[in-house]
């Protein structure tokens, strides 16, 4: 079965000591949600930062079979003078199977190219082990000239093109307009359901997924997740902000089960 994913990023926020606490309080909210028959389509996933991934991990493994652990990032070489870098294995030995690539954090701030995207898709397929959540998205001005697809269309085709003519057996995109990004501003229901039906539709014709799930984020919070989650094509979130707090993200978890 297809499950959706609700999951948090926390970004450059908190620190092993936090994580604990932080889990305290969701654990115990999770209890109250694990043996309903609606929650068994989900899958909550959290990507805090290196530091405390294998602490995560450590706590959340009783959870296992719903809750997954995602780094925020990874490099695409096995090892080596990479000063800084964390690799697909070091991540693995951690506990996680998701690994986030192509934030547009790191192609805005760190000035990832799509080349680079590319090579770490390609790594986290050759590696094994570890499904990618690719992010892809345009910026406000070419959203203002309705240039979305176009921009997003060129994302893929770049980032996904190890791949091509390959059978994939997983495989997540997280639309993640820029504009949308911790501004306060979602994308309106119908206009996410539009453009992860043209992710869906032009990655069905180009490649071979087996599982694909097409996920949002910008801007979502325990008010707009329910709209969300009800259109067709979203098939989970990707929650900054809002999921730095237990108790909140585990009312986007709730609410999400439509
Ligand atoms: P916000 O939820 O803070 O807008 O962040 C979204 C995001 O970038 C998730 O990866």
């Amino acid at each position: 079965m297809k499950k959706n994913i609700i999951a948090a990023n926390f970004k450059m926020n908190k620190t092993n000591k936090d994580i604990e606490g932080y889990f305290d309080i969701f654990a115990r909210n999770i209890n109250e949600l694990k043996n309903k028959s609606s929650f068994a389509g989900t899958e909550i996933v959290f990507a805090p930062p290196f530091t405390s991934l294998c602490e995560a991990y450590r706590i959340i493994k009783p959870f296992e079979s719903f809750i997954k652990l995602s780094s925020q990032n990874i490099y695409y070489e096995q090892s080596g003078a990479y000063t800084g870098e964390i690799s697909l294995d070091m991540i693995k030995n951690c506990g996680c199977v998701y690994a986030i690539v192509g934030h547009s954090e790191r192609r805005n701030i760190f000035g990832e190219s799509d080349e680079l995207v590319a090579n770490k898709v390609s790594a986290v397929y050759n590696n094994g082990g570890i499904i990618p959540i690719l992010c892809v998205g345009e910026n406000l001005e070419i959203r203002n000239k309705n240039g979305q697809e176009k921009f997003v269309e060129n994302q893929l085709n770049i980032a996904l093109n190890s791949i091509k003519g390959k059978n994939i057996t997983s495989l997540i995109i997280a639309y993640e307009p820029i504009w949308a990004i911790g501004t306060g501003i979602p994308i309106k229901p119908d206009d996410g359901e539009a453009m992860h039906r043209f992710i869906y539709d032009y990655i069905k014709s180009n490649f071979l997924i087996d599982e694909l799930r097409i996920i949002y984020g910008g801007s979502v919070t325990e008010s707009n997740i329910s709209a969300l989650m009800i259109e067709p094509h979203i098939d989970g979130v990707l929650v900054g902000g809002a999921s730095l707090d237990p108790a909140a993200f585990f009312n986007i978890v709730k609410l999400s089960i439509v």
